[in-house]
């Protein structure tokens, strides 16, 4: 093998250094503009050959140009000139959009040979002193290949980076430029901003003679290669723009609050940057793919074969918050396995731990929960974080309800619109002081110290977090708390407490709890989550062959309802192997194709599907005749108005689709149903991103689903499940 590099700083450097280690063998040829560099790095072993110009590249098998973005179209000008037929050419720029329209200004078109990548292992060291062979080592390579790349490329690029410890991930350019927009550039235009700020005063040499550690840590990556950060900033121009814009409101609205002495204003501020960075802390500790390596957010699915296999879909999402939950309100180790390792989880995981709790894993599903006894929990530093999880946040009002000290709940955007006096309201019952902002969302801000008194509550939101916000809060009012609900929801609270020695009571459609008990310890296995597994109900009943078997699943009967809809509307669906685990019902679920026909969904079951609504959207589109849903008015407070969202999403593939304020109409186009192709979006809403790729697979011409990052709230192996089972699944971003 023949490897060229052309740019011998850290990053060219580094690889050639890299490549020795693992392949001794491979022959390197390496040009860099100043021949002192070429000399030295001839000395010092990291090529073999010194090239006098790019296009001395010659018979190369792979060409890594990495040389600033400036220089990038004259180089790469040249080596197209210079590469034989079979030469592979990726790079190591910093951007992407700018590559590609460089290459294009360059050809004419993106050729199959090239493939755009980025290892982001820069460091504020630069040169080739700087060379280090393990540079890459756990580092991130993101390769943007295009429409016209060829796969042997892509895989030999692939192949090129993992070599030498790198985990390589695929997006698209615009996607990869919005991201290190923020990410990356941002902060370097802001770290030299600073420095810059900071020496226009004739005092500085003494204000960095006094400076301390945060103004070291805050200012390191001003260090580094001006001539390198220029390039970037200019070619990631738009995108580092908005970036700006976005921090230059944000330092206004501050210098506005600091002017006014708004103290509350400053703390909230700091206490939401604060959680927020405690929270990415935590998704990055957790090793697994989070954060550190983006979501993909562009999904782009098309009709194809039958879905076949047998899949386990991750645990189930409700009730691996309430096994962190009550396992830290226990005395006692909790030992949970088949724990849901999606953000919306680890955001209960982490608040827990705000509070003191110590909490080991998620490693392969386990967690460990050393809990901190039910009067245990100490008074979080700052507010609680919980991005996109409205079960972590509401239900973790009623616990906080009856703490001595005080709490603020916050969440991300999707989160912060979502209504919470419907919290606020009972728990006010029980004696709490719950404030939320004035339209009644988040921030939730909860003052401890009050002494509850147990009573009766009747909600008028058919809602299991109210009902277990009440539960929660009830274990620490006087007496006895009730709670009356208009509709059966799912009871997980209600048996996990059993489970850990609190009993609650159940008449009709009243529960009950005796405050002042303490919870005892126990072990959780967490079985998949129907949710998640109803994407592949769905899928498989639609596409025309499917055989598909889910394994694990619960079936407890609070959340079966998307079996009883699928069902009366033809599915083929088998329940095998019934069993029960930890007190809920669990089975494989074996589903084939069938034609479906459309119903009118009985309102009983409304409830008890409320999340498989979006997905059963499009089980109604692919039926013969109309599907009616009423009843589903919560739809419209999901994580998006799940409502609309579907509207929009199955109008634009050719759905005859019409909205009502508590449900939709639906026109099946029956068995033979093919969706027109079309862009849609997910509304940064998980299910509808999925329910919107499981609709593509009745695309022949494809669907292109935007937003869908938060998939990995609720499900973070989709995608590899997915393509598993045979959908034809690409990532555009
Ligand atoms: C959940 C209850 C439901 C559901 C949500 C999880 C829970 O919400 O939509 O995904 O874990 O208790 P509501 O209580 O708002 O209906």
């Amino acid at each position: 093998m023949h490897l060229a590099v052309i740019g011998l700083g850290l990053i060219g450097g580094s690889t050639c250094a890299a490549i020795r280690r693992v392949h001794p063998d491979w022959k390197i040829t390496g040009y860099a503009r100043s021949i002192a560099t070429r000399e030295a790095a001839l000395a010092r072993g990291l090529i073999d050959h010194a090239a006098e110009s790019p296009e001395g590249i010659g018979a190369a098998d792979l060409v890594l140009i990495a040389v600033p973005m400036g220089q990038f179209q004259s180089v790469f000008a040249a080596v197209a000139r210079g590469r034989s037929e079979n030469t592979v050419v990726t790079d190591a720029g910093s951007t992407k959009g700018s590559v590609v329209r460089d290459v294009e200004a360059v050809l004419g078109s993106i050729p199959s040979w090239f493939v755009p990548g980025h290892p982001i292992a820069g460091s504020e060291r630069s040169g080739l002193e700087a060379t280090n062979p393990l540079l890459y080592v756990d580092h991130q390579v993101i390769l943007t290949p295009l429409k016209t790349t060829s796969p042997d490329a892509l895989a030999q690029v692939t192949a090129f980076w993992r070599a030498q410890g790198a985990r390589v991930s695929e997006m698209a350019p615009d996607r990869h430029d919005e991201v290190l927009a923020l990410t990356s550039h941002l902060p370097h235009v802001l770290a030299f901003t600073l420095v810059h700020a900071l020496s226009d005063d004739d005092e500085h040499l003494d204000i960095f003679r006094y400076a301390a550690g945060g103004f070291r840590d805050f200012t390191r990556i001003a260090g580094s290669d001006p001539v390198m950060w220029r390039d970037i900033a200019l070619a990631n121009q738009a995108a580092v723009l908005v970036g700006i814009d976005r921090f230059a409101d944000r330092l206004v609205h501050l210098r506005t609050m600091i002017a006014q002495a708004d103290q509350d204003g400053l703390i909230r501020s700091f206490e939401r940057a604060r959680a927020a960075r405690e929270l990415f802390k935590a998704l990055s500790e957790q090793g697994a793919q989070h954060v550190t390596e983006t979501h993909p957010s562009v999904f782009q699915v098309r009709a194809g074969g039958p879905l076949t296999g047998c899949i386990r879909v991750p645990g189930d999402k409700s009730i691996s918050h309430r096994a962190v939950m009550l396992g830290a309100l226990a005395d006692g180790v909790t030992n949970i396995t088949g724990f849901l390792e999606g953000e919306d989880a680890i955001a209960t995981v982490q608040a827990f731990r705000e509070m003191g709790v110590e909490i080991e894993g998620p490693t392969d599903g386990k967690v460990r929960v050393h809990g901190s006894g039910v009067d245990g929990l100490k008074a979080p530093q700052a507010s609680l974080y919980v991005g996109n999880s409205g079960t972590t946040m509401r239900l973790l009002t009623g616990i906080l309800a009856g703490q001595s000290f005080n709490a603020t709940l916050e969440g991300d955007s999707s989160l912060s619109r979502r209504p919470m006096q419907r919290v606020a309201d009972p728990l006010a019952q029980l004696g709490a002081q719950v404030r939320t902002s004035a339209t009644g969302t988040p921030p939730v801000q909860i003052t401890g110290g009050q002494s509850l008194r147990g009573c009766h509550v009747d909600l008028t939101v058919a809602s299991a977090q109210v009902k277990s916000a009440v539960l929660l809060a009830g274990l620490y009012a006087s007496g006895t708390t009730s709670v009356t609900e208009p509709a059966p929801t799912r009871d997980h609270t209600e048996r996990m407490l059993n489970g850990f020695g609190v009993p609650v009571r159940r008449e009709g459609s009243t529960a009950f709890i005796e405050g002042g008990q303490r919870l005892t310890a126990t072990a959780i296995d967490v079985p998949a989550d129907i949710s998640s597994a109803a994407f592949f109900l769905v899928a498989a009943s639609i596409v025309p062959g499917s055989d598909l078997t889910l394994e694990h699943v619960g079936l407890n009967p609070t959340r079966t309802g998307v079996l009883e809809i699928l069902r009366l509307m033809g599915a083929d669906i088998t329940v095998l192997n019934p069993r029960e685990v930890g007190g809920e019902p669990v089975g494989d679920l074996r589903v084939r194709a069938s034609a479906l026909q459309g119903i009118e969904i009985p309102a009983a079951l409304v409830p008890l599907a409320i999340d498989e609504f979006p997905v059963l959207f499009v089980a109604a589109a692919c039926a013969t005749g109309v599907t009616r849903v009423e009843g589903a008015e919560e739809l419209r407070v999901k994580e998006s108005d799940r409502i609309q969202s579907m509207v929009d999403g199955l109008s634009a593939l050719g759905v005859v689709i019409q909205g009502t304020p508590d449900g939709a109409i639906i026109e099946g186009q029956g068995a033979q149903t093919q969706f027109q192709s079309a862009d849609v979006q997910a509304h940064e809403d998980h299910r509808i991103a999925m329910a919107l790729t499981v609709a593509g697979l009745r695309a022949p011409k494809g669907v292109v689903v935007h937003d869908c990052a938060n998939v990995a709230t609720s499900f973070p192996n989709f995608v590899g499940l997915a393509r598993q089972v045979g959908f034809p699944l690409d990532l555009l971003g």
